[in-house]
């Protein structure tokens, strides 16, 4: 009997794959594609306390493996996805995590208690990691000080499990995975974009209207299983890896290096049935290796050693 079931601290999903933050909107325009009741889990667009309408255009380009983007928070806000999004979410059956972002620290706090008194929220997930904004988001990753104060904070504000979403912008990504530990993370994921740049030759200025943009797809998934492998090493709360999935292959490396979940991103927009084909593919692949559950590799990389 082969059990997809994946337990991440206080956190319980039906399944290991999970849609990334700011790939599957809120669900809407997938629902007609996905059965999204059967993804593990949809972490849905980065939500602020008050509707933002995002950076100046261009916002995306493709670049060689991967993309660029720079939304810069694009999202109704708090109100209209209480009113709006989350009944739909909720009626859908649909396992939700919300992933929040604010100017200030005091942001953050409001978010997190405010979703904590609603019905339908497995998690939330604090995005110290956005690279497109001028305030918060990248602003409060960086430093493991400001990461473990603002972690702690938000702890006390919230009483569903905090998933804490780190940057690879960073020296050393371990510092910061310990800091939102000890500031009562229950779950790091990783990683959010790598800020780069692409230069329109023949305006000869930058393409995208923010100037910079997150570097995401195929191009950084080594990047992403080292800093996994790493964090392993380093935290005892559960992590959930993410950057560049394309296969369960791809999703098989993360598992191996240590998380116990997957989020997949980039590959949404080239194929809207990643998700349900990674589903199905990681079964298959437990099937052939005779194992009953993800579990008994997850880590598998290290013991070999
Ligand atoms: C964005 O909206 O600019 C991307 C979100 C993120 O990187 O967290």
């Amino acid at each position: 009997m082969i059990n997809m079931e994946t337990k991440l601290g206080p956190l319980k999903l039906i399944n290991p794959v999970l849609a990334a933050s700011g790939t599957f909107g809120f669900g809407e325009e997938y629902a007609s594609l996905v059965a999204l009741e059967k993804v593990g889990a949809l972490v849905v667009k980065g939500l602020t306390l008050k509707p933002r309408q995002g950076n100046p255009p261009p916002r995306t380009i493709e670049t060689p493996a991967g993309m660029l983007n720079s939304i810069g928070l694009e999202n109704p806000g708090l109100e209209a996805f209480l009113s709006r999004e989350l009944p739909r979410l909720r009626d859908a059956g649909v396992a939700v995590i919300v992933n929040i972002a604010g100017d200030t620290e005091d942001d953050y706090i409001t978010l997190a208690r405010e979703l904590s008194a609603e019905e339908g929220i497995l998690a939330v997930e604090l995005n110290l990691s956005c690279p497109n904004v001028e305030k918060g988001g990248i602003l409060f990753g960086t430093s493991p000080g400001t990461v473990g104060r603002l972690v702690k904070k938000v702890r006390r504000a919230c009483s569903l499990p905090l998933i804490v979403k780190l940057t690879p912008n960073v020296t050393d990504i371990t510092e910061l995975a310990l800091a939102a530990e000890k500031g009562g993370a229950d779950i790091i994921s990783l990683i959010n974009t790598l800020r780069g740049m692409v230069i329109d030759i023949h305006a000869r200025r930058p393409f995208l209207g923010n100037i910079t943009g997150g570097l995401s797809g195929p191009a950084i998934r080594p990047v992403a299983v080292g800093m996994v492998y790493q964090v392993y090493r380093a935290v005892k709360i559960p992590l959930i890896g993410m950057g560049g999935i394309m296969t369960a292959a791809d999703a098989l490396q993360f598992f191996m290096a240590g998380a116990r979940a997957v989020a997949i991103g980039t590959a949404n927009f080239i194929d809207p049935f990643t998700i349900p084909r990674l589903i199905s593919d990681l079964y298959a692949y437990l099937e052939s290796q005779n194992l009953s559950s993800m579990e008994e590799i997850i880590g598998a990389a290290h013991q070999q050693l």
